[in-house]
């Protein structure tokens, strides 16, 4: 076996993972997942079939996952590779897995690379169905979909939503950071099981007439990368999403709300019965102290408009101030600040201010924070100490984060 095939390193917790692609459409999504696998700090190994191929190029697959690509059943030989990609992995996603590969496996069928790395392979299985809703819904696939499951095969998905052509219902492939959500979560600690887990994610937005609105960048990945992380480790989640600019995962409760007031309303019933609350959603300050019944004309506001604002309740505050007993609240404090020192001030300040158990201090900017795959925080706690310090992906900085309330 060659030394780039070796399994997990030791003293660490990085996987050897094997990500398969069959040929869908979906196969261009897989680049997200073996992207969010490389961040999340894998090792990862793509086994193509000839079809995906079709739909995503050789030199893309190799630049993401940073290793050859293996797709022929006869390259390798001596090295027996058919055997010994999935001898080394610590887990295998397939994603996306077609109606036809999902047969192949419940058949057991090894005629090519991927299936023979199935076969002779003791690590566990995380396939992404992707297909039209007439193929996810015929009685065969529901049979091999069935036989999969019951010899403990992971199965994400699929989601419902637009299709390849112009229809629309199950079939389509969930989102690359829920299919590695739950591809690590096989393998992850249920230290979340039995705690039921409030998330708010996304921007407020507030309006000024019927077509426009005051608002911020937050596109929502913060937030819907801690709630499936939770969600992976067990814990029973609420996404309160307001205005997501990416797709709400399907394993957690969702309730999409708009502006800050209805996320209030939203977060107040959920934390009722929540052990822990995390506000990771951008909420205005502000919203306009009247909303104009039409389009506010130019024509009639001369060069200047000037804009009245009333405050709007901080929920972070009222959550910290009504907490239960053992209830946990957390906060994040978006800052510009450029010093990393007078940054954590500013965190100080907050923390006590809001009066949160923790607060995660996250410098943003025009191109840091909001909207990005990555993020960089220091957790501070209720006393203003430094609890954590995470910088990698938003599903890393979840995870870290999580580890700190497992803890607490
Ligand atoms: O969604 P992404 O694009 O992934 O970006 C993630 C993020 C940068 C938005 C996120 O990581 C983050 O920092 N969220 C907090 C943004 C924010 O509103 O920060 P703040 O410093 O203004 O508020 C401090 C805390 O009070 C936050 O937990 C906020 O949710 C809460 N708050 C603020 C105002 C208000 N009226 N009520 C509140 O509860």
């Amino acid at each position: 076996m060659s030394a780039r095939l070796g399994g997990s390193q030791p003293g660490t917790n990085q996987l050897n993972i094997v990500v398969g692609i069959t040929g869908g459409i979906a196969a261009y999504k897989a680049v997200g997942v073996i992207r969010a696998l490389i961040l999340a700090g894998h090792d990862v190994h793509v086994v193509a079939t000839d079809a995906a191929l079709r739909f995503v190029g050789k030199p893309t697959l190799e630049a993401i996952s940073r290793n050859t690509v293996d797709t022929d059943l006869y390259e390798g030989v001596a090295q027996v590779r058919h055997v010994a990609i999935g001898q080394a992995a610590d887990l295998i996603v397939i994603a996306p897995a077609t109606a036809n590969t999902i047969a192949k496996l419940a058949a057991g069928l090894a005629d090519d690379l991927l299936g023979n790395t199935v076969l002779a392979s003791k690590a566990p299985v995380v396939i992404a169905p992707a297909m039209h809703t007439e193929m996810w819904q015929n009685p065969a696939t529901v049979a091999n979909i069935m036989t999969l499951r019951s010899r403990g095969v992971t199965v994400v998905g699929p989601g419902v939503g637009q299709l390849t052509g112009t229809d629309s219902g199950p079939g389509r492939m969930v989102e690359p950071d829920e299919i590695v959500s739950a591809a690590l979560a096989v393998r992850r600690p249920q230290d979340f099981e039995g705690r039921r887990i409030v998330v708010t994610a996304g921007g407020t937005r507030e309006a000024l007439d019927p077509v426009r609105y005051i608002g911020n960048r937050s596109s929502g990945k913060q937030g819907i990368a801690i709630a499936l992380a939770a969600a992976a480790r067990g814990a029973d989640v609420t996404l309160v999403g307001a205005n997501l600019e990416v797709a709400a995962p399907a394993s957690v409760h969702v309730q999409h709300v708009v502006t800050t007031l209805e996320l209030a309303d939203a977060v107040d019933a959920a934390s009722q019965n929540a052990d822990i609350v995390i506000m990771a959603a951008a909420v205005a300050d502000y919203r306009p102290e009247s909303i104009a019944e039409s389009k506010i004309k130019k024509e009639t506001q001369g060069d200047r408009l000037s804009l009245e604002l009333v405050k709007n309740p901080d929920i972070l505050t009222g959550l910290a101030r009504s907490r239960r007993p053992g209830q946990i609240i957390v906060g994040f404090a978006a800052e510009t600040e450029p010093d990393d020192a007078a940054l954590l001030e500013l965190g100080r300040a907050k923390v006590q201010r809001k009066g949160s158990d923790y607060l995660l201090v996250n410098r943003v900017g025009w191109n840091e924070g909001f909207a990005t795959d990555g993020n960089s925080v220091v957790m501070l706690d209720g006393r203003g100490d430094i609890v954590m310090e995470a910088s990698g992906s938003k599903s890393a900085v979840a995870d870290k984060l999580l580890d700190v309330l497992a803890r607490a």
